[in-house]
């Protein structure tokens, strides 16, 4: 066979001139990451179709169902369970044992509902509320406004009290802050640590998993008055009430925060607002700390040159539909910190769905 890669250009010749064949097309940059990039909310609505259906939480504990079965169970006709349960089954969310489907190891581990690191509540958050937010982000980019909420209507993304949004928003920081709060206690030790302030601490995820994990340490959720409400369920759900408080209360309006803390912890807050706004609020963190007292900011943190990793940039580019701020650098935060008082600023590296990483400090 005639290869025309292996033979080198006749010397003398204008090798730019030759025309060019397949082959040679065939060893420039390869278009498949992008048919990659296009097709990605094809697998995650394939996900959020069979969170949806219940399809883990029915597969989980049986042998597996034929499409059959599964079809008959559902509902549905055979064709579009058939097309589910395969597209499922390429994405590593199910498993085909002589012809009947059963949960991989991920979706039973994290996809079926009642298990402790449950995702599902991300999952069907993104999918109701975000999923329809982003379909509009060209427009968020050209006017600079959110698009999961109104702003003509709402000053900023908490300033609701629309239940659905309180079921769906907090259950959804809840299965994704479980995860990282649990990778967060493995890289933070707390261990010398009594009295932890959850700035924002929404459902009480990073309590219950903290509290958990350093039996020294008693913790207070500090949000707003609905959201107080739905961390104490939690708490209780969790068998936590005697380690874990509530108190309700606004870190930008109120004059300062709760003092009586030996660690104050800031997760997924900064990203929602201005630069202006988190000095602020490390001011208050600051004036409310004892002396030695340390704070830990938990946090999807862009690279220093801005080039990603993905899920920081994606998750910094998220805030432009939903808040006003971004997901900032370890070296804004350090600076930000030193402005504010703080000292031994350290970045605690480490892989979890909300965070991956922490920035700590320290009250002289
Ligand atoms: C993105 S969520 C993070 C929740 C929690 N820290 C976590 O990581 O799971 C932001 C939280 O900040 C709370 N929040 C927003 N504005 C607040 C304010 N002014 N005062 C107190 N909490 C506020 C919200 O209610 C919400 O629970």
């Amino acid at each position: 066979m005639h290869n025309t890669r292996d033979q080198a250009a006749p010397t003398g010749t204008n090798a730019a001139a030759e025309p060019r064949d397949a082959e040679q097309d065939l060893a420039t940059v390869s278009s498949l990451p992008l048919m990659q990039l296009s097709i990605g909310f094809w697998s995650f609505k394939a996900l959020a179709s069979a969170e949806e259906l219940d399809l883990f939480a029915r597969l989980s504990g049986t042998d597996g169902q034929t499409v059959d079965e599964l079809a008959e169970l559902l509902g549905f006709e055979l064709r579009p369970v058939e097309l589910l349960v395969t597209a499922c089954a390429s994405i590593g969310l199910l498993e085909s044992r002589d012809g009947r489907y059963v949960n991989s190891a991920l979706a039973e581990e994290y996809l079926v509902p009642d298990k402790q690191y449950n995702f599902g509540g991300w999952v069907r958050m993104l999918d109701r509320r975000l999923y329809p937010a982003w379909g509009r982000l060209t427009e968020a980019v050209r006017t600079n406004r959110p698009t999961s909420w109104n702003p003509d209507e709402q000053a900023h993304l908490f300033d609701s009290e629309d239940p659905e949004l309180l079921a769906l928003f907090w259950e959804a920081m809840h299965s994704l802050s479980t995860l990282t709060a649990r990778e967060l206690g493995v890289h933070v030790d707390l261990s010398d640590s009594t009295a932890l302030l959850d700035i924002g601490g929404g459902s009480g995820a990073y309590d219950i998993e903290l509290c958990r994990r350093y039996p020294n340490l008693r913790a207070t959720v500090f949000d707003l008055p609905p959201v107080c409400e739905i961390a104490a369920t939690k708490v209780v759900a969790a068998g936590s009430q005697d380690r874990i408080a509530v108190s309700p209360g606004d870190f930008l309006a109120d004059p300062e925060l709760p003092a009586g803390y030996d660690v104050m912890l800031l997760s997924m807050i900064m990203h929602d607002w201005t630069p202006e706004q988190d000095l602020a609020i490390l001011r208050k963190c600051f004036a409310a700390l004892p002396p030695g007292g340390r704070i830990v900011i938990s946090e999807l943190l862009v690279n220093d040159d801005k080039t990603g990793p993905p899920a920081a940039a994606l998750m910094s580019l998220n805030m432009l539909v939903e808040a006003a701020g971004r997901n900032y650098t370890a070296a804004e935060y350090e600076r930000w910190l030193h402005a504010t008082g703080f000292v031994d600023v350290q970045m605690v590296s480490f892989e979890a769905p909300g965070a991956n990483g922490a920035v700590l400090a320290r009250k002289p």
